[in-house]
């Protein structure tokens, strides 16, 4: 154990140099900023479970698509990722969720779509339903600027005439798998729309087929934390090497950034025999299938709290917390003690107690043996650096200088 006060400057000057100065570099990489918007008491949980219910029916409902009904109510982002985007020429900038779980790119729910002469509006309707939201409107094909030297020109983009659960940004940059875009034009096709990821490759503006996405937990409300790089990794920011797993052959995880994995508490509490799941940035704690969550629920001796839906923890319970340990590729991340805290200096914003401990591990809310019994979420990507590879069909993780930081 590092003494605190040698760890916090060394994070402090990791945190600084590791700032996003955005230098000539190839590939080119995006900032995302993090904003919390937690008004309701449960939002957070009920965000997350209302979104991998959806996942769910949705990757299992190949033909339903995305028109899969999903009856819960909507829910505001609780936590949000978002990146400035620029559309048109001369470009309108908008705040757009990072989703991974999701592959249409539109804008239109906050700040108004402003045409340009690159605007052009095809004869399509668009619409996607998410688990905590939706949109409706119509296709266009428009520039879309990423960063500098980023540009696709043409890509399709939705631009939404009425949008639901998307209060305080724009719209979303849909970055999962492209098959998740069939279904979401009418007159239906059964074709795909070309991601903007897809576009940046076939247009050669980048040369590898994938994305590296970097988070750094932090302690305070409205932050840059991350960045996305597009068509390669940034190696500043993470350690070693990337383990690459292969996207699952289970469905719905499979629709998705799937992997199989298990998931062990401390030495050999075993919590999830290897099972399939998902990596996903829109959702913001880790997820476990019911079964699950109630082994690691018994094995830390949480217990539900009432105001934030989170397992809270006494202190004594806090010093005997073990590493829970996810095992994919052949190799174990370790998610330490501190890493499945809640950001304590943030409690009060989820309606919890300040000098409470609470954990990030939730309820999937659904017993495993469905193809899609965890998801890796937000808290999991703020401790290992994350490569989704299209090209090879895997997911790479790799530890970063912040997999063991105390920040919480
Ligand atoms: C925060 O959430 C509340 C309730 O869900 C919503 O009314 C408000 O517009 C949101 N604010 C921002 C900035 O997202
Ligand atoms: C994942 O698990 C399933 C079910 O056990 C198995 O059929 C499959 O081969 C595993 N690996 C991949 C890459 O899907
Ligand atoms: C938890 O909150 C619900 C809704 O506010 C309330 O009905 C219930 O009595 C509470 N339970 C406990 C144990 O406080």
């Amino acid at each position: 154990m590092f003494p605190t006060t040698l760890l916090t400057t060394l994070l402090l000057a990791l945190s600084v140099a590791a700032n996003p100065v955005l230098v000539d570099r190839s590939p080119v990489t995006l900032p995302i900023s993090r904003r919390l918007n937690l008004t309701s008491v449960h939002n957070l949980v009920r965000h997350d479970q209302n979104r991998a219910k959806a996942l769910k029916l949705k990757g299992s409902s190949k033909g339903l698509g995305s028109r899969a009904v999903v009856n819960e109510a909507v829910d505001n982002q609780a936590v949000t990722y978002v990146a400035s985007v620029g559309v048109g020429s001369p470009a309108t900038t908008y705040s757009l969720l990072i989703d991974t779980g999701s592959s249409n790119t539109w804008v239109g729910a906050g700040k108004a779509y402003v045409k340009t002469s690159t605007s052009t509006q095809t004869s399509n309707r668009v619409s996607v339903t998410y688990g905590s939201g939706s949109f409706s409107g119509t296709e266009f094909t428009d520039t879309v600027t990423l960063a500098s030297g980023l540009v696709i020109s043409k890509q399709s983009i939705g631009v939404a005439s009425t949008s639901t659960g998307f209060d305080g940004v724009d719209g979303i940059l849909g970055i999962g798998p492209v098959d998740l875009t069939v279904d979401t034009l009418s007159p239906a096709t059964s074709s795909s729309i070309p991601t903007v990821t897809d576009n940046l490759f076939s247009n050669g503006v980048i040369s590898a087929h994938s994305i590296g996405i970097s988070f750094e937990p932090t302690t305070v409300e409205d932050t840059v934390n991350g960045e996305i790089t597009w068509g390669g990794t940034d190696s500043s920011k993470f350690t070693g090497s990337i383990t690459f797993i292969p996207i699952t052959s289970t469905s719905p995880a499979s629709e998705f950034w799937g992997i199989n994995q298990s998931v062990r508490y401390g030495a050999s509490t075993s919590i999830l025999a290897t099972t399939a799941g998902i990596v996903d940035t829109g959702t913001t704690l880790v997820l476990l299938a019911t079964n699950g969550f109630n082994k690691y629920k018994t094995a830390t001796g949480g217990v539900l709290d009432n105001n934030t839906g989170l397992l809270r923890i006494t202190s004594t319970q806090f010093s005997n917390l073990q590493s829970l340990f996810f095992v994919a590729g052949g190799a174990t991340f370790e998610l330490t003690a501190n890493a499945q805290l809640f950001p304590r200096s943030l409690n009060t914003d989820i309606g919890g107690v300040a000098s409470s401990i609470y954990l990030i591990v939730n309820d999937l809310g659904s017993n495993s043996g469905e193809g899609l019994d965890f998801i890796n979420g937000y808290t999991f990507l703020e401790r290992f650096y994350s490569v989704f590879d299209t090209a090879n069909k895997r997911v790479g993780f790799a530890t970063t200088p912040f997999t063991t930081a105390t920040t919480n």
